[in-house]
């Protein structure tokens, strides 16, 4: 029997049911800090885009992980930007890297915070593209012989976690082979399992100075009209060892999120992209919208969806408004 014995509005009555009755909850735990280095000195420069998000030299650090720890944020995701890019991005796998001097930086002085680093070329390369070009498509198992590099080097500056972001067929299995090989079987591989091609990415592009020279990267990122697609690449991730899977974007594919929760076990991480923050930042800026409430209800729907771990330039806000309640 439907109305008038079944009233929905009786657990909404006051706060206290609605706090029993909720099913989804944000809370720190489930957050992951993006942050961008630079190599240099006294570099702290806002990306115009991203207000809030800062391209750090390591010198300038401090200011930013001394929050990062205060606020309780259990891990930071490493993005470099080198002072001297080549044809292969040779300063990803160079034990004088940004990433690894950043690296070794950070778990010297903080231990205790989770560094995971992101593994791709296009910051690196003076094209742009996410790999070794060859006749103007990136060569995926040439890729795969420098991400080997890279994540070795990555591990020996002190990585807790690498995360593939360049979308080559194999990655994941060339990732746990290489850092087996070197003893580093307890480093686990959170993968871009499905990360599409969007111009959700734009201002990230600006931030690590990072788009593709030529051309887009619809050869190895998803086409955004695939759902299924998404299920397979997960599948392959899962199968080469990927100990957490990602879906990337995260607002526009939540339905991507949701089939990943459903249809495996391991975690689901969700990128909660540039353009996502980009769009609240600007909504709120012209009085729009109330951004703080917006930015908590897009976290909140990646959770409800099924996200375990959230990717996100908000974290140090969410951080905040979750402890002032
Ligand atoms: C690079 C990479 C990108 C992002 C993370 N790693 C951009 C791209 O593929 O061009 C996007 C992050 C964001 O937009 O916040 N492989
Ligand atoms: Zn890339």
């Amino acid at each position: 029997m439907a109305f008038p014995v079944h009233r929905p509005r009786r657990l909404r009555k006051n706060e206290n049911i609605r706090r029993l009755v909720r099913e989804n909850h944000l809370t720190v735990d489930d957050l992951v800090y993006p942050l961008f280095i630079e190599e240099g000195t006294n570099i702290k420069k806002e990306i115009e885009s991203m207000p809030g998000i800062y391209r750090y030299s390591i010198d300038r650090l401090d200011e930013e992980l001394e929050q990062v720890l205060d606020l309780n944020i259990p891990a930071v995701l490493l993005f470099g930007i080198p002072s001297h890019k080549d044809e292969v991005g040779s300063d990803t796998w160079s034990d004088e890297g940004i990433i690894q001097k950043a690296t070794r930086y950070i778990k010297e002085k903080y231990p205790q915070l989770y560094v995971i680093t992101d593994v791709c070329f296009c910051e690196y390369t003076s094209h742009g593209h996410c790999g070794v070009l060859c006749h103007s498509d990136v060569d995926n198992d040439l890729t795969l012989e420098n991400t080997k590099k890279q994540v070795i080097s990555h591990a020996k500056a002190g990585a807790d976690m690498v995360a593939p972001s360049g979308m080559m067929d194999g990655v994941v299995k060339a990732i746990r082979e290489a850092l087996d090989s070197e003893g580093f079987t307890d480093i686990p591989i959170m993968a871009y399992s499905a990360k599409y091609a969007s111009s959700y990415y734009g201002p990230f592009r600006d931030a690590a100075d990072s788009a593709p020279a030529f051309g887009d990267r619809r050869t190895y990122q998803m086409d955004p009209a695939n759902r299924r697609e998404a299920l397979r690449e997960i599948a392959l991730d899962i199968e080469e060892g990927a100990d957490i899977v990602m879906v990337k974007p995260a607002l526009a594919y939540l339905d991507i999120i949701s089939d990943a929760k459903t249809h495996f076990t391991v975690p689901v991480a969700a990128y909660n992209v540039s353009g996502e923050y980009s769009m609240i930042k600007a909504a709120g800026k012209l009085g729009w919208i109330d951004e703080k409430k917006v930015m908590m209800e897009t976290l909140l729907s990646m959770k409800r969806a099924g996200a375990d771990i959230i990717i996100t330039y908000f974290t140090k806000e969410v951080a905040k408004e979750l402890k002032n309640g």
